[in-house]
């Protein structure tokens, strides 16, 4: 999967080297790293998974004004029999609330729908990150139940995580959103 992504307000860039710097100060701001961080992985680690992901990840700069905003990442199950696609994604809280993140998942849904051809996407948010269920929830994505000790946080321990999905028609129309 390659090549540039656009949406309303973002652009959506794959990852090059040079985005390191930009994305180790996204992942190390204290409002990403609280959802992001995990206690036994240096944030250098994570960035140089994000640069050099696994077969089937694709990992975007988030562009606005050509600034870089955020970061996010698609994956891609290859067993055609479990065919979907799942979304991750972090923005500056500089740049947080200003409709930039909605933008950005919006456009890799579309993308992985009409592009990709894939029917069911998932997002899989700590089971208390009430702010970014209540966006995904806004975009279309239904809960689908809580996996109990889902993932280790930055204190170590064990956290729930909501899977949440979207069928393809399930996606909100862009002008249902605000974009003020
Ligand atoms: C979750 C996250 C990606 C959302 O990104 P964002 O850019 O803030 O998202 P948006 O701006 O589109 O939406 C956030 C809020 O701003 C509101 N908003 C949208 N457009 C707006 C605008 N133009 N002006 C003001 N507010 C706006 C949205 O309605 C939403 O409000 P709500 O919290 O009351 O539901 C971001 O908060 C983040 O990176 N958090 C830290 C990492 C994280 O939790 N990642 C998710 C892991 S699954």
């Amino acid at each position: 999967m390659t090549g540039l992504i656009t949406g309303s307000r973002v652009r959506l860039r794959p990852a090059a080297a040079s985005d390191a710097a930009r994305f180790e100060e996204i992942l190390s701001h204290p409002e990403v790293a609280r959802w992001w961080a995990d206690a036994e992985e240096p944030v250098a680690a994570q960035v140089s998974y994000l640069l050099d992901p696994d077969e089937g990840t694709t990992t975007y700069a988030v562009e606005h004004d050509d600034v870089v905003v955020g970061i996010e990442l698609a994956f891609e199950e290859a067993d055609p029999q479990y065919r979907h696609a799942g979304i991750d994604i972090a923005v500056h809280p500089d740049w947080q609330g200003r409709g930039l993140g909605s933008d950005a998942i919006r456009a890799l849904a579309e993308h992985l729908f009409t592009v990709r051809g894939h029917h069911r996407l998932v997002i899989d948010p700590a089971a208390d990150n009430s702010s970014a269920i209540r966006l995904y929830q806004s975009l279309g994505f239904r809960p689908v139940g809580t996996m109990r000790s889902y993932e280790r946080g930055p204190d170590g321990s064990w956290h729930d995580g909501l899977l949440m999905d979207l069928l393809v028609d399930d996606l909100v129309p862009a002008a249902a959103l605000s974009s003020s």
